[in-house]
């Protein structure tokens, strides 16, 4: 599954408050997500926090992002690590600030294993960029497989040297329809799921009722509907 947490700016406008207040509470929700996913069944879980386009806002807004992700990252710690769920985050790393960097590794190495679920964490992150990096390394072979691009994709970062995988659910909060350069190749059969609940008041209920409709879908992935003809 994975979210794009949208609308915390305009949570907080809409009650006369700065827009770092609903980025706060947006934090909350996301804690109360991760919180709950692995119960619901959630196998993967990857949450949009930080787009590579989202640096061109006020730079008092970025700084104010990059605090919350370090003391989300710093909290996440021993809860995941006592739950179990393993955390890694994709995206670039070489423009986000050193402690973020140094968290984020330190997470990873402290969590791996961890068997109930997979947390990972978008921060500096396009897709059409992941696409383009993994591209340049497949540059000497001209005839890569599927396979091959999903590896490359996944950058094979900490030795993992395993292929980024499909996503089945794609869930967008705060009313906007589109997919903002989240998890493009990834997402080229997943259900979408837009809601217009604003980020900050996302939560557990709303999650499973997500996943509730997401069961419901008749996912063909390019095959004709169930029973309206013989195979073979
Ligand atoms: C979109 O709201 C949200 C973001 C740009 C950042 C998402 C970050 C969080 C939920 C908090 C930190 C998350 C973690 C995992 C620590 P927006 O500002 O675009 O809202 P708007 O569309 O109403 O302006």
């Amino acid at each position: 599954v994975g979210v794009i947490m949208d609308g915390n700016g305009r949570w907080a406008t809409s009650r006369g408050l700065p827009r770092f207040e609903g980025h706060r509470e947006g934090a909350k929700a996301a804690r109360r997500i991760v919180d709950a996913a692995p119960g619901l069944g959630i196998g993967t879980l990857t949450l949009y926090a930080l787009s590579s386009d989202n640096w061109n806002r006020p730079p008092q807004e970025v700084q104010f992002l990059m605090q919350l992700l370090r003391r989300f990252l710093r909290l996440e710690r021993d809860r995941c690590m006592a739950r179990g769920i393993r955390v890694s985050a994709i995206g670039r790393r070489d423009r986000i600030p050193q402690k973020i960097r140094y968290l984020i590794e330190e997470l990873e190495s402290a969590t791996r294993g961890g068997p109930r679920m997979h947390l990972r964490i978008a921060i500096d992150y396009s897709a059409r960029d992941s696409i383009l990096r993994a591209a340049t390394r497949l540059a000497g072979n001209p005839t890569p497989s599927r396979e091959d691009f999903a590896l490359a994709l996944s950058g094979g970062r900490n030795g993992a040297r395993e292929p980024v995988r499909d996503v089945d659910l794609v869930i967008r909060t705060g009313g906007e329809k589109r997919l903002s350069d989240f998890l493009l190749w990834e997402s080229a059969y997943a259900e979408l799921y837009f809601s217009e609940t604003m980020w900050p008041d996302f939560d557990v209920g709303e999650l499973a009722a997500a996943l509730e409709d997401f069961t419901r879908r008749d996912r063909r992935f390019g095959l004709l509907p169930q029973g309206s003809g013989t195979v073979g």
